[in-house]
């Protein structure tokens, strides 16, 4: 199909550039709205006597790289998902590009997961398609018409480095080569914001960097970033913000976390 003419039609470089000025147009820094604003939020799940999180307040400008850490069942995921609104806050408010996601009607959600690319630790790919149409289906899921998913899917296969696999099922890739995947479906919508849950948890050292640098380009060409991880070795190098949550409650918020040398 589509997959096997549309590598001669383009010009990839230029096709790249293209997408990397329009990621920059849609998200200069700085702009009017911070893109996440977590306000005295708290979370107690059905099932439970005690809260996953409590009282968590943090806000999260665009433009900016986020790590969150913090020991297993503390409450990150809990964070990530609250913001997906794939579940709601037992109290506080959860203000997503200026708009208190709490708030939103059932017909409003899409709007609101459009701003959102999410990465998870097992990748989380559909085993009978290819990458390419693992990666087209996110945009045909937001009605993206045929001639944008010929530009577009190619661009963002390009810039994670994976382009010659288009073709490959994810059963043939490495581990690494399907987080790629999953990273480039997570942004071939251009989304405000990334999410990433442990992004590489299931990953060797190599890869962890690998993809670590991605997720780092992806933010130098504006998308606001919040990754979630327990490799300490690259929250301490990277030298981002670090947000700390221990059994539900945020204990420290860095502005350029980890061990420094000097
Ligand atoms: N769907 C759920 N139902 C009940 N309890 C949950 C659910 N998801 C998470 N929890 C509990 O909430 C706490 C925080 O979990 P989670 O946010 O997944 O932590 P982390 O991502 O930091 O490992 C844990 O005690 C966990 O057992
Ligand atoms: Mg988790």
């Amino acid at each position: 199909m589509e997959v096997n003419n549309y590598k001669n039609k383009l010009s990839l470089d230029k096709n790249k550039t293209l997408i990397v000025k329009e990621l920059v147009h849609n998200h200069e820094r700085g702009g009017a709205r911070p893109a996440i604003v977590m306000k005295n939020v708290s979370k107690t799940y059905k099932s439970n006597s005690t809260p996953a999180i409590m009282n968590i307040s943090f806000r999260v400008e665009r433009g900016e790289f986020v790590f969150i850490v913090g020991p297993s069942g503390s409450g990150k995921s809990t964070i990530l998902r609250l913001l997906m609104k794939e579940i709601e806050p037992s109290q506080g408010g959860i203000y997503v590009d200026g708009k208190d996601t709490t708030k939103l009607k059932r017909h409003q959600i899409p709007y609101l997961r459009r701003k959102l690319g999410v990465v998870f630790q097992d990748f989380r790919l559909l085993k009978n398609r290819n990458v390419f149409d693992n990666v087209a289906f996110a945009q045909r899921v937001i009605g993206a018409d045929t001639k944008t998913i010929k530009r577009r899917v190619p661009s963002v296969l390009s810039i994670v480095g994976i382009l010659e696999k288009h073709q490959k099922f994810p059963r043939q890739l490495s581990g690494g080569e399907q987080q790629r995947v999953a990273l480039a479906r997570a942004i071939v919508n251009d989304p405000m914001i990334l999410l990433c849950d442990e992004p590489t948890g299931n990953l060797d050292p190599k890869n962890s960097w690998e993809i670590m640098a991605l997720l780092d380009e992806i933010n130098q060409k504006g998308t606001t970033v919040i990754v979630v991880t327990h490799n300490m070795d690259i929250v301490n190098a990277m030298h981002k913000r670090v947000i700390t949550i221990n059994k539900g409650v945020l204990i420290s918020d860095q502005k350029e976390g980890g061990y420094r040398d000097e």
